[in-house]
């Protein structure tokens, strides 16, 4: 133990997805150990400490029971940002990191202000020797930035001793809808570093509850990579299902059959091959863009034209299913109401960060449809943001500009959102939309009547049979 450093309080910069479940877990495994999680986001804070567990900003299986058991025991959420980070041993940057939307490398790498602002309220605010947890996903070398902003102050004060920092790379796995479990029982623990000490103060912490064989220890920029390229794998799969759904519908086959038959093989595996309208999130676009970003940095083009067309697939699969609609009814939707079943970019989650509902409906709303939109988890307010941030319209659609905001409507009712529908379309695969009452919606619905299943969750034959048209990704079955 006397090769540790002591940790009594961690302070967490941002109380988001990653931040609040993560906290919250090692809270529970770590009741010795004070934990402030803080942001400068005033509502998100208030949620966190809302005595309705319902109302917490993250909704996630098991997170409400963690946060009845620690919050205010030894798991804090606050907006005392200074006074968390003065009092803390080791600091989690766990702040948002998304893609750049102006200046240089705009559309293409984090953009990482939130980043660089913590590390300087830490140069200037930590006090001794401060551990500093990247945990949020970065481009490689940003602990470099990190560093240098930190050790700028290190250096001011170095006469007096004062602060000391140690920087480690920590990136998390955890993926939506599943994040408590992926937080307890993790596949590895990565922590990247120069300073061993520092590193095995922080496999301490986890060591109470992750076993030490899962534990890898790298350095900086290997754990910083290692993060990018997993998301990278993980994407590149869907991308490669994705565009095998393609020509299963053009060719006669059925892309769950094939994916079942190459999941077989032990060598590739049967996770993340779940064929979809393409994979939303708030990661994986940002992080692959950002390897590219990085390929391009070094001159390597041609590794990072392969990583770009991980993404470019993705889009044109958003925009194929978004086609097909529009064909399928008869080419012209302007003015027919279309019931989109699921916002969030996946089940399990409120989130709806990049998720193919949004391309979907957008694309949906310039055509002049009228969406029903429901999702048992996410908020009107959060579609309403989703649907007209950075929603240009052109000067010639001056109309849409008046009613966009109206063209779509919130239902919580399934089988209102149905009613005088001309087609229903499954985007996010809620367990609610596996059980309808097809009859019933049936006959609430315009003739003809269409679904468009793009996560292949439906009975085709039970849906058929009440003289439903149904679409479902890569079922070539039509053209038998
Ligand atoms: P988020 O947007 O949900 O939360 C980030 C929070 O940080 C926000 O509440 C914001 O107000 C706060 N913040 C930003 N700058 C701040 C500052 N200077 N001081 C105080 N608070 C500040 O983001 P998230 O989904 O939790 O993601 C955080 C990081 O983790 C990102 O880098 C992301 O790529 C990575 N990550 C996310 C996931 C995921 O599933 N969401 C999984 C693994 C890794
Ligand atoms: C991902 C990574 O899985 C996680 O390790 C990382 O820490 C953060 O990014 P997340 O985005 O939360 O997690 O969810 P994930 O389950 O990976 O799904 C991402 C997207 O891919 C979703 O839109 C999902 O619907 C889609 N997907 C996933 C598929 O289309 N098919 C699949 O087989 C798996």
């Amino acid at each position: 133990m006397e090769n540790l450093y002591q940790i009594k309080r961690i302070c967490c910069v941002g109380a988001g997805y990653v931040g609040g479940p993560t906290m919250a877990v090692i809270a529970d495994n770590c009741p010795e150990i004070e934990i402030n999680v803080v942001d400068r986001n005033v509502e998100r804070i208030k949620s966190w400490n809302s005595k309705d567990l319902s109302k917490l900003p993250v909704f996630e299986k098991g997170l409400s029971e963690i946060i009845s058991r620690t919050r205010d025991k030894n798991l804090f959420f606050n907006t005392q940002i200074d006074f968390a980070i003065e009092n803390a041993d080791m600091i989690f940057i766990s702040v948002n990191t998304p893609i750049k939307s102006i200046g240089l490398g705009a559309g293409q790498t984090s953009d990482l202000k939130w980043v660089e602002s913590c590390a300087r309220q830490i140069s200037i605010k930590a006090k001794g020797h401060t551990i500093v947890v990247e945990k949020s996903t970065l481009p490689v070398r940003t602990a470099k930035t990190i560093k240098d902003i930190l050790f700028a102050s290190e250096d001011q004060l170095a006469v007096n001793n004062k602060k000391t920092f140690s920087v480690l790379s920590n990136p998390e796995f955890l993926a939506e809808g599943s994040a408590i479990s992926d937080l307890e029982e993790p596949d590895r623990i990565l922590i990247g570093g120069e300073d061993s000490k520092s590193i095995d103060t922080l496999a301490a912490i986890y060591c109470k509850w992750v076993p030490l064989e899962k534990i890898i220890k790298t350095n900086l920029w290997s754990s910083e990579l290692s993060k990018l390229t997993s998301n990278a794998f993980l994407a590149q799969r869907i991308s490669s299902i994705n565009s095998i759904s393609a020509i299963c519908e053009a060719s006669g086959a059925d892309v769950y059959e094939v994916a079942n038959a190459v999941g077989k093989d032990s060598r590739i595996g049967a996770k993340f091959l779940k064929p979809g309208p393409g994979f939303g999130g708030s990661c994986f676009k940002k992080d692959i863009l950002n390897l590219v970003y990085l390929c391009n940095f070094f001159g390597l083009k041609e590794v990072a034209n392969f990583w770009e067309s991980i993404v470019n697939i993705n889009q044109w699969q958003q925009d194929r299913i978004y086609k097909k609609i529009v064909e399928s009814l008869f080419g012209n939707i302007s003015g027919k109401k279309i019931a989109i079943l699921g916002f969030a970019f996946k089940a399990g989650t409120n989130d709806t960060r990049e998720s193919p509902a949004i391309t979907i409906s957008r694309n949906l709303l310039i055509e002049g449809a009228e969406l029903a939109i429901h999702d048992p988890k996410v908020q009107s307010e959060q579609i309403a943001s989703s649907l007209e941030y950075g929603y240009e319209i052109k000067e010639s659609d001056s109309q849409d500009l008046i009613t966009n905001e109206r063209r779509w409507r919130f239902y919580k009712d399934i089988y209102k959102a149905a009613e005088d529908s001309h087609a229903l379309i499954i985007i996010t695969e809620w367990n609610e939309y596996r059980e309808l009452d097809w009859e019933k919606i049936s006959k609430k619905m315009y003739k003809p009547s269409w679904v468009f299943d793009t996560r292949g969750i439906l009975d085709k034959s039970n849906i058929q049979k009440y003289g439903i048209k149904i679409w479902q990704l890569g079922d070539g079955s039509g053209n038998d």
